[in-house]
């Protein structure tokens, strides 16, 4: 059975609460990008999330709830970081970690003692968490609504041409704003590591902390994602979030400019990513142009690396991730 497209209405967002509390999975609109949702009370729907994206049960996935409240209860140890960073950020593009409390299934981490916990910035979304929690439910467990490793979802259509047939329903929120995934900041020591830059610029996590004598570091797993020179000659990162399509990624027009002749006097087919300059921009399109570039049927999209500053940063992790080889 096709996934039913529901809109953010009231009786809408009703089904799709029902669809969840019996078990269904639901794609969600988040401000990041949509999310592939299970109720976390719910270890065989979340379960399912897991065989729908083809993802290995041992990634976690990142725990929806309303507010700051229900995120204290999933946590054991809930720190100074975390707070401020709440605080700070939330409703917003950013992911705690914190270690877990018996409340969240250790289905819903991937058998981990830590949970990632987020409280988005979208009115459907928040409104369904606010009635899960209300029938007694922690929040809803939700990765990004693509098969593993492939770009992400900002439209519900781009859902539905993915995953059409193996979810239960999408609740159409509209194009996401951010346009890229949340910051993963883990918060359980007494330095805050970014395990993922996103939607929250590491700049603002370091001066919402800088007051409270917290610092924040980029994990060392992170040092190629600001470094252009060590990125682009180590191929070393994990491929993700990748077209189809090859993506060679350059730091100059020039070089991109360059290549681009190359390519057109060998005949080799390629697109150019749309790179605007206003940085919400080209973030808020990103996954939107890399899906339009691949189903245009190009061998080679030729993408062009903002500076590793704000947002910058998040959508230069995304495409070097795209483009390295596999
Ligand atoms: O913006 C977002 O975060 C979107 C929307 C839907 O909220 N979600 C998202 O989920 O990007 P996903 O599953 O595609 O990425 C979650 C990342 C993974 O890299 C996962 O390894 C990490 O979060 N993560 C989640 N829980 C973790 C944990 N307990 N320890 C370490 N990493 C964790
Ligand atoms: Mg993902």
């Amino acid at each position: 059975m096709p996934a039913r497209l529901l809109t953010a209405s009231a009786p809408d967002l009703h089904q799709a609460v029902t669809l969840l509390r019996d078990g269904g999975v639901v794609a969600v609109p988040t401000e990041t990008v949509y999310g592939l949702a299970a109720d976390a009370a719910r270890p065989a729907a979340v379960r399912r999330i897991f065989a729908v994206k083809g993802r290995p049960a041992t990634h976690p996935l990142i725990l929806h709830v309303a507010d700051l409240a229900a995120a204290k209860r999933c946590a054991a140890q809930w720190t100074a970081c975390a707070e401020v960073l709440a605080r700070s950020f939330w409703p917003g593009p950013l992911a705690v970690l914190v270690q877990k409390s018996a409340v969240v299934d250790p289905i819903v981490t991937g058998g981990r003692d830590t949970v990632a916990l987020r409280v988005p910035r979208h009115e459907a979304t928040l409104a369904l968490l606010r009635q899960l929690h209300a029938a007694g439910s922690p929040g809803l467990a939700a990765p990004s609504a693509n098969r593993f490793g492939a770009v992400s979802p900002t439209t519900a259509q781009h859902v539905l041409s993915d995953l059409g047939d193996a979810i239960d329903a999408v609740v159409d929120g509209g194009g996401c704003d951010v346009g890229v995934e949340s910051t993963i900041v883990d918060c359980r020591s007494e330095t805050a590591v970014i395990l993922r830059p996103g939607g929250v610029p590491i700049e603002a996590i370091g001066d919402a902390l800088a007051p409270h004598g917290i610092t924040a570091v980029l994990s060392s797993d992170l040092a190629g994602t600001r470094d252009p020179n060590r990125a682009i000659a180590s191929g070393m990162l994990a491929s993700h979030y990748a077209p189809r399509a090859r993506v060679d990624v350059f730091e100059h027009a020039a070089a991109l400019e360059e290549a681009r002749r190359g390519y057109a006097e060998s005949g080799t087919r390629y697109a150019v990513l749309p790179a605007p300059d206003d940085v919400f921009a080209y973030s808020r399109g990103l996954f939107a142009s890399l899906r339009a570039c691949d189903a245009s049927g190009v061998a080679v999209i030729l993408a062009l690396l903002p500076p590793p500053t704000g947002l910058g940063l998040a959508v230069r992790d995304r495409l070097l991730k795209a483009s390295a080889a596999r």
